[in-house]
């Protein structure tokens, strides 16, 4: 268990499935990641929940629940696989009901995970892809000390047309002299 200031991050489990079914087929959401997410049934999530929690490393990634203080599950926030060399990896969030965005508890769970990446793990930098076009995820980044690295232009392909990403990312050094 990871503790925020209004969040905790845990591991998921079954409990979770009926939450994340219905928000792995959340067309609303979905607008936001900038994926073209094919429908998932139950049986898919609930395979990988089995794959998720039979994960022993930390260096395989993980995907953790986002909580609020009475324990209802918010979202989900992951990281994926690095290697010792690099020390760097990919990191997502999402928040399942729009009523619960924009209230701070992204840049809180993003907050929690960093300092368990860069302080508890020992990784040197984390990134991410976002939408061009999503400026809430954008401010929630940049309010956690991430960079703009570049614009991948007409990256991905979906709802008709092409899209922008930005390449986003932060380094440990920056994030301790932020965090100060
Ligand atoms: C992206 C996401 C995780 C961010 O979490 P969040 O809790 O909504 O964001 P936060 O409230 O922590 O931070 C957002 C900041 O942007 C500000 N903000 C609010 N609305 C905004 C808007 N329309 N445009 C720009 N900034 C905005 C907030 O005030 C806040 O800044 P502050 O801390 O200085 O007040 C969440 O919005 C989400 O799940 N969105 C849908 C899925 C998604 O987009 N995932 C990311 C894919 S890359």
């Amino acid at each position: 268990m990871l503790i925020g200031k209004n969040i905790q991050l845990r591991a998921l489990d079954r409990d979770d499935l009926d939450d994340l079914h219905r928000w792995w087929n959340d067309p609303e959401l979905w607008s936001h990641m900038g994926s073209r997410r094919r429908l998932s049934g139950k049986e898919e999530i609930d395979a990988w929940l089995d794959a998720e929690l039979d994960k022993t490393s930390t260096q395989e990634g993980k995907t953790l629940a986002i909580v609020d203080p009475d324990g209802e599950l918010l979202g989900t926030i992951w990281y994926g696989t690095y290697d010792a060399a690099d020390r760097q990896t990919l990191v997502g969030l999402y928040l399942g009901e729009s009523d619960q965005r924009g209230r701070g508890h992204g840049q809180d769970a993003l907050s929690t995970l960093l300092d368990y990446l860069f302080n508890d793990l020992g990784l040197h930098k984390a990134r991410l892809m976002v939408l061009a076009t999503n400026a809430l995820a954008i401010a929630c980044y940049e309010r956690c000390g991430f960079k703009t690295e570049g614009t991948l232009r007409d990256h991905r392909f979906f709802a008709g047309r092409f899209h922008d990403f930005l390449g986003m990312a932060v380094i440990a050094p920056e994030w301790r002299k932020a965090a100060k």
